[in-house]
């Protein structure tokens, strides 16, 4: 039961009314018995948010857009790995002190690490946004060869000059995209209500890839289908969402959750 000891973590987010996260935490504080509660919040803005969470005690923020980028101005620490993204999606209050982290790169990397050792492959990251940003850091940790494929090739090539050696290339180069071992989309391309359009022509994919698709909503997409098609292995967006949110219960509580309760929570929507 809620009383005056228990802990509150929350998500800030515009919109927010459709984020799955206060029942993906939910469910497993309620497995694990634990007097922890998390709400959902649609600030106007990220400094009177901050302010919130700073003077109600709040004890782990997800954080989802559009603020992202801004609340880094307001909190007190905002560790490495989330400087290198340039973007927190995870607040932790120490003992009053606000500290920044991201988790969504862990979480793609446990997706993806689902099917395939990524260390030493040729991952092509297709879009050159915040998303692509956190995949790309992740795969340079893991060691992968990564090549960012954009629309705008300014923009993948502003996204590799923080990111050496990673290269960048054109979205249509279909014989590059061919020769990558594993291609992720980014971009929001594929998004409800627009389900109906893929961030590639089919062509660039082929049945020895692995395609992983950020995008959980539809969850088979229009890329993963057409991987499908044409054999490759496939990974869903809604694991990256899971397992980001795993890596934050851990911080927001020190424990481990149960990740199946959490998973039933997405697959059940
Ligand atoms: P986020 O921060 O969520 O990743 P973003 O910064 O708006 O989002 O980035 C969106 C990415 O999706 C960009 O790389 C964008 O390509 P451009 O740089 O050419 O704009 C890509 N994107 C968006 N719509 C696209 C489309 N219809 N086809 C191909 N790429 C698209």
């Amino acid at each position: 039961m809620i009383s005056s000891g228990t802990k509150v973590c929350c998500i800030i987010g515009n919109p927010i009314a459709h984020s799955l996260s206060p029942q993906m935490h939910n469910a497993a504080y309620e497995a694990a018995h634990l007097d922890f509660v998390y709400v959902a919040f649609q600030p106007k803005n990220a400094k009177d948010a901050v302010m919130g969470i700073r003077s109600l005690g709040i004890v782990g923020t997800s954080v989802t857009v559009p603020f992202k980028i801004e609340v880094m101005r307001y909190i007190d620490e905002t560790d490495e790995t989330a400087q290198k993204i340039g973007a927190v999606n995870t607040i932790i209050n120490k003992n009053g002190t606000l500290i920044g982290t991201n988790t969504d790169w862990i979480g793609a990397m446990k997706a993806l690490e689902e099917k395939i050792n990524v260390s030493g492959k040729k991952v092509g990251v297709i879009g050159a946004g915040g998303a692509a940003r956190a995949l790309t850091y992740g795969l340079s940790q893991k060691k992968a060869q990564v090549c960012v494929f954009n629309r705008t090739r300014k923009k993948a090539d502003q996204l590799v000059s923080d990111f050496h050696p990673v290269k960048s290339a054109d979205l249509k180069d279909i014989n590059l995209l061919q020769s990558m071992d594993i291609l992720i989309n980014t971009t929001s391309v594929g998004m409800e209500p627009d389900e109906n359009v893929s961030p590639i022509a089919p062509e660039g994919i082929t049945s020895q890839q692995v395609v992983f698709d950020i995008v959980y909503k539809p969850q088979e997409t229009k890329f993963l289908q057409h991987a499908k098609k044409a054999g490759a292995t496939i990974v869903y967006g809604y694991k990256m969402l899971l397992y980001q949110a795993v890596e934050q219960y851990k911080l927001f509580t020190g424990l481990q959750p149960n990740i199946d309760i959490m998973e039933k929570v997405l697959l059940n929507r």
